[in-house]
């Protein structure tokens, strides 16, 4: 369950890419508090700023204007403004990823795959626990092409999460992958929110996956235009679309 902690605050948040005539104006003004263990959902057509919102939560862009701040273990960091070493560092060591492309690397094995981060980490999973957690245990020693796309999208959730991240941030997590195999990367999703109580944002195209959320934000042209509470969230294995 979600505790009213917050873990990000974003106000008045804008990004602007690019200067006169060509500026695009990505973010116009966001506000937005995101609580501990919550999950959150991110819909909006495409170009709405939903990638840039979030890699700014993230600590991979930075904003024009505006504050986003993250609060961890009762102290609290400004994302904006922070310097290239500290947001590496905050990246390295609080968030993981999850992208629509899974950038596993093909000539190592899953465990392999997941073994270059937890080598980093300073109190990680063990990989084995890690791929367990995602339901891919047996898989271990499998290279990457010999995995399916939603085993190789649940080996990078494995990697994202094995350093046991605060955050999870995923960009379309099943944007390449079928409803069945989505579902399953869901599934992974959902038990290390529930299970690691690890604070997740994703992004999606596919509006039914809303129906799993606490909260959903619609965004619209820079702006959240939207926010639904979901006090009767579904479980993932119930997910179509
Ligand atoms: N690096 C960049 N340079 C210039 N413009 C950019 C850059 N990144 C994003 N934009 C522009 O900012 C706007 C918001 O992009 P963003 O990637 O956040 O949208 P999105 O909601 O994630 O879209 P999609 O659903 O297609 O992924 C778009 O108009 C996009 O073209
Ligand atoms: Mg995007």
């Amino acid at each position: 369950m979600p505790s009213p902690d917050p873990v990000f605050v974003a106000q008045g948040l804008t990004k602007v890419y690019g200067e006169g005539a060509t500026a695009v104006h990505a973010l116009r003004g966001v506000d937005l508090v995101i609580v501990r263990g919550e999950f959150v959902v991110l819909l909006g057509a495409s170009g709405s700023g939903k990638s840039t919102l979030l890699n700014i939560l993230g600590g991979l862009d930075s904003a024009t204007s505006g504050t986003a701040r993250w609060t961890h273990q009762g102290t609290t960091h400004e994302l904006t403004g922070a310097r290239d070493a500290e947001l590496t560092r905050y990246r390295r060591e609080h968030v993981g990823f999850v992208f629509q492309f899974y950038n596993l690397i093909p000539s190592l094995t899953a465990r392999e795959n997941v073994a270059l981060v937890t080598d980093l980490a300073e109190d990680p999973m063990t990989p084995e626990d890690a791929l367990a957690l995602v339901g891919l245990g047996e898989r271990l020693d499998h290279f990457v092409s010999q995995l399916s796309g939603g085993e190789q999208q649940r080996v990078a959730i494995a990697r994202a999460i094995s350093k046991k991240p605060a955050v999870l941030l995923c960009d379309e997590p099943t944007g390449a992958l079928d409803c069945a195999t989505g579902v399953m990367v869901l599934q992974a999703i959902e038990r290390v929110n529930h299970e690691l109580g690890t604070t997740t944002v994703v992004i999606t195209h596919n509006a039914p996956i809303a129906a799993m959320a606490d909260r959903v934000l619609r965004l619209a042209d820079g702006r959240i235009v939207d926010v639904q509470a979901n006090p009767h969230k579904v479980a993932a294995s119930t997910l179509s679309w």
